[in-house]
């Protein structure tokens, strides 16, 4: 039986920033606003040339280095993102040739800020069905290039940047056979398109469009539908929220994070917070803050990991990983 084990992370966050000050003179907005409602200080916005084929490549090699692995150990990339550079080819096959990789396959998914745990089962099930040996998982995005930089609304909570892992599969029972995804539960209903989604595409406008969301409303479906799914995860694993090392949730906005906690009695000191830095990255956001986490030391192994995302779609997951 085959488990998928982390062998390494990495990210990277474009060199600009944009504080919340910074929006003087863009839109009727205050840093106090922003702080009270999202907990946002601050995101990065990438600038001319860093793109998110540009910065996924960047976070890849730094995942690369971490797990001591080569590019050419790498037989598949699942790369996430809702801001690929271009319709097609998929950002992920762009990822592989700027990595010199000729083996192997890549594609994208798409799954808004829920992209990357939906990314990350795709490759537990391509490592335990022995299709991969080695799998490269980005979340990538630039979505300061689809904001309406007139809506007040909206272009405050967003950043850009990119984060990576490497998994491996490995025999259970073998060195670190008892590592790995532990429990992995994805969701996802359409019926709540109109809360938050781009009103343009290939297929309709011809053009790439604008991110368009009912905040509030958004808010109030959010920590239910957390709640559940992470719930769910807990009973799968036969495992309470006093069992967990690190919560690493989706980083869209601090009372989302902080009610969900609360609601699954989760302690706040294991929760795992970039939010105020980098602002709502969406599918980067997850791996963002679990490099920085692994970097700074929290993240040890044997740790016990909840991700969690909810976003556009809707789309929403949890996926338990022992470290
Ligand atoms: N600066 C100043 N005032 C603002 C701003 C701004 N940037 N944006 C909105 N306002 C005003 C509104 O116009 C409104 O004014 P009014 O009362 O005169 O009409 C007032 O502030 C309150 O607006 P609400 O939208 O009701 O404010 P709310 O407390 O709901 O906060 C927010 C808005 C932060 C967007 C919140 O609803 C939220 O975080 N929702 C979750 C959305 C989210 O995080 N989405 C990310 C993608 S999905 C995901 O990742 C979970």
């Amino acid at each position: 039986k085959i488990v998928s084990v982390v062998r390494g992370t990495g990210s990277v966050l474009p060199e600009r920033v944009m504080r919340n000050q910074d929006f003087a003179g863009v839109v009727e907005t205050s840093d106090e606003w922003i702080r009270q409602r999202t907990g946002i200080e601050q995101r990065h916005i990438a600038g001319e040339g860093e793109t998110t084929v540009s910065l996924a490549e960047t976070a890849a090699r730094r995942a690369l280095d971490a797990a001591g692995l080569a590019p050419a150990d790498i037989d598949l990339i699942i790369l996430a993102t809702a801001t690929p550079d271009n319709t097609f080819p998929a950002s992920a096959v762009q990822v592989q040739h700027r990595l010199g990789i000729t083996g192997g396959f890549a594609f994208d998914v798409h799954a808004v800020c829920s992209g990357f745990l939906y990314a990350l089962t795709t490759a537990d099930m391509y490592l335990r069905s022995g299709q991969a040996r080695r799998v490269l998982v980005i979340g990538a995005e630039t979505f300061s290039r689809i904001l309406d930089w007139e809506d007040r609304t909206t272009c405050v909570l967003f950043g850009d940047g990119a984060g990576a892992v490497v998994m491996e599969g490995v025999t259970k029972g073998e060195r670190d056979g008892e590592k790995g995804i532990l429990v992995a539960k994805l969701r996802s209903d359409g019926a709540h398109m109109d809360k938050l989604y781009v009103d343009g595409g290939p297929s309709t406008t011809g053009t790439v469009g604008h991110l368009r969301m009912q905040g509030r409303e958004v808010f109030k479906h959010a920590v239910g539908m957390i709640s559940d799914v992470i719930e769910a995860c807990f009973e799968a694993a036969g495992i309470g929220p006093e069992d967990i090392d690190w919560f690493i949730p989706h980083q869209a906005n601090r009372r989302i994070i902080d009610a969900s906690a609360k609601k699954l009695g989760i302690d706040l000191a294991k929760v795992v917070v970039t939010v105020d830095r980098h602002g709502n990255t969406s599918a980067a956001s997850i791996p963002l803050a679990l490099d920085a986490a692994v970097r700074d030391g929290r993240i040890k192994p044997g740790d016990l990991v909840l991700l969690e995302a909810m976003g556009g779609g809707f789309t929403w997951g949890a996926i338990l990983v022992r470290w």
